[in-house]
């Protein structure tokens, strides 16, 4: 009875969970030189940002941008009507009273915050839309921002508070309690999710991934503006 136990829990182990899915998907349309598993050639448009020059300017303008995306998520999640958001209450990974943290201290040190500009508030709005008509679009878009900015996010976070910060390291990347189990709560929250979906809406799903990457996209660039 052990053995045969033994055996079908190996089974439920290595059943591929639809987060894998969604998680290869992105990790192949990453460039080479963003990641190991990157499935793209880097060409002179997504140039690595640790080998470019920031500006405080253009960090700043970057945090602005990813909050009003930050805010719109965390509202939407608060707030929906639709039942499969609720799952991502209060996950932890919420982002957006740290960013106000964050820019308090720059308006501290004498820096002007700037307004948002349109790669934050377009996606905002395109974020809007898409939780009110399309949930399996909405939530690959909701993986791919919190579980990109872990990722490399957190990377080129510390990149450039080296560069500029003097190594100061934002709240942005600072997390209540530990990471890894914050994002596996979600990962298994998504698993459960996309249970009730059909083949069809979990590709529908996996298509949204390259728009999230050109929306987070345009809002990485702005570091470098
Ligand atoms: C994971 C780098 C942009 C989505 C990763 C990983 C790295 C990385 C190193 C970790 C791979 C591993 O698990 O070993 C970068 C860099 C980027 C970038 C340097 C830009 C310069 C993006 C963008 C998105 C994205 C724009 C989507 C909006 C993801 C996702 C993961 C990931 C979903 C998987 C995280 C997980 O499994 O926990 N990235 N990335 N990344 N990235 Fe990116």
């Amino acid at each position: 009875l052990w053995e045969s136990k033994k055996r079908s829990r190996a089974v439920v182990v290595s059943a591929k969970m639809f987060v894998d899915e969604m998680r290869s998907v992105a990790m192949k349309l990453h460039t080479k030189d963003q990641a190991k598993e990157g499935g793209r050639k880097s060409s002179s448009s997504n140039k690595p940002i640790g080998k470019l020059q920031p500006s405080v300017e253009g960090y700043l303008k970057f945090l602005v941008d990813s909050k009003i995306v930050y805010d719109t998520l965390e509202s939407i999640v608060q707030n929906s009507a639709n039942p499969s958001y609720a799952k991502f209450k209060n996950t932890g990974l919420e982002r957006s009273e740290k960013l106000v943290k964050d820019l308090e201290w720059f308006k501290k040190l004498g820096h002007t915050i700037p307004e948002p500009s349109s790669p934050g508030t377009n996606y905002a709005r395109y974020l809007e839309q898409l939780s009110e008509t399309d949930p399996p679009g909405f939530i690959c878009h909701f993986y791919n921002v919190y579980f990109a900015h872990s990722a490399g996010g957190r990377m080129i976070g510390k990149k450039v508070a080296g560069m500029i910060l003097d190594d100061k390291e934002l709240e942005f990347y600072k997390w209540d309690g530990d990471l890894k189990e914050l994002l596996q709560h979600v990962r298994d929250d998504i698993n459960e999710i996309a249970n009730s979906w059909s083949r069809e809406e979990k590709d529908h799903c996996l298509e949204q991934t390259a728009m999230s990457f050109e929306c987070s996209g345009e809002i990485l660039q702005l570091v470098l503006s």
